[in-house]
């Protein structure tokens, strides 16, 4: 069997972190992006492995892929707030014709394929924590619908194809990633309180800070990704740590992790804004003997050494 894997979104944050984790594992890699949000340097490191290739193309538009391919991972969308704000009708095709053209790709290849879903599918959740089971509370037509429904619409493609096609699927809900190579301004909230307490300025909280999230370290998140591909699991799985913190504890850990004499400031809540998100990783636990390794002081360490180095 082929041991040619393609990566959707390559030059992306978690996209060339798992490139090269599948790179270390012996694989070959075709990485494919248009880089509408990802970057070159993002694949600098991949691209001195002899293993890897990259195709520049969008996942609406794709030319012919002529290796065999055992492995399709779809990580192509842009993810970050503010991206998918600017890009909606990008965000929309990409999680509809994008994620069809590769579903197709997969079938030609007769290929598992893996689908980068999000725990932003359960909405505004009011079941807590949130299981694969909860069907999630999403406004259809609010400010972040462009990127949830693109997604759910997606799990809905994906699992129809599953079912017409027999095909071997995937679904990967993601909770709040971070690590190195995300981009300081791509408006999530952890580059965000880490750039503004590196650079001593204010640390800008929305509403009282009482909402939670959830952070995962990247190394975890791609591991779990590695897992469920390889599982025979065809159902959503969550994947993310599910350590609860609220974005006041995250920006006061963040200011003491950096010594940082930032003040604290409150804004107005953005609209849609999830009151709570924690991801019940059982399934993941049970399924993929999967659960995530590093503890979320450790992950922060991280990725504010990376932001040291990089913004
Ligand atoms: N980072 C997180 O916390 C998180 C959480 C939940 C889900 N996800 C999902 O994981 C995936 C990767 O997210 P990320 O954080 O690495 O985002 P990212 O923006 O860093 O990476 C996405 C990559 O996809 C590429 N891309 C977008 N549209 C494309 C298209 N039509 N054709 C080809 N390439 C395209 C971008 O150029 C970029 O390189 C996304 O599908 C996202 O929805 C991420």
């Amino acid at each position: 069997m082929s041991n040619t894997i393609v990566v959707t979104g390559a030059a992306g944050f978690i996209g060339s972190h798992l490139c090269g984790l599948l790179l270390e594992k012996g694989s070959s890699v075709i990485g494919i992006d248009n880089f509408i949000t990802g970057s070159k340097s993002n694949l600098e490191e991949l691209e001195a492995n002899k293993n890897f290739s990259f195709v520049g193309a969008d996942i609406c538009n794709l030319g012919k892929i002529d290796a065999d391919v055992s492995q399709i991972y779809n990580l192509a969308s842009p993810a970050s707030p503010i991206d998918y704000q600017q890009l909606p009708l990008e965000t929309l095709d990409a999680g509809s014709a994008g994620v069809k053209n590769m579903l197709e790709l997969a079938r030609e290849k007769n290929a598992v394929f893996l689908q980068a879903s999000t725990s932003e599918i359960y909405g505004d959740p009011l079941e807590h924590p949130q299981r694969e089971s909860y069907f999630g509370n999403v406004n259809p037509i609010g400010e972040r619908s462009c990127y949830n429904e693109a997604k759910r619409f997606a799990e809905a493609l994906v699992m129809a194809y599953n079912r017409k096609h027999k095909m071997q699927t995937r679904i990967a809900r993601i909770f709040n990633t971070h690590g190195p190579r995300m981009r300081a301004n791509d408006g999530r909230v952890i580059p965000n309180f880490i750039t503004q307490a590196l650079a001593g300025k204010p640390i800008t909280v929305y509403g009282k800070g009482e909402q939670t999230r959830s952070f995962c370290y990247v190394s975890d998140l791609i591991a779990g990704l590695y897992a469920l591909i390889n599982s025979s699991y065809s159902f959503p799985v969550n994947i993310g740590n599910p350590t609860e913190v609220t974005i006041l504890q995250l920006a006061e850990k963040i200011k003491s992790l950096t010594d940082s004499n930032s003040e604290i400031v409150f804004k107005p809540l953005p609209k849609d804004d999830p009151i709570r998100r924690k991801p019940d990783i059982s399934l993941a636990r049970k399924e993929l003997r999967w659960e995530p390794k590093v503890d979320w002081e450790e992950g922060l360490k991280k990725t504010i050494e990376w932001f040291k180095g990089n913004c």
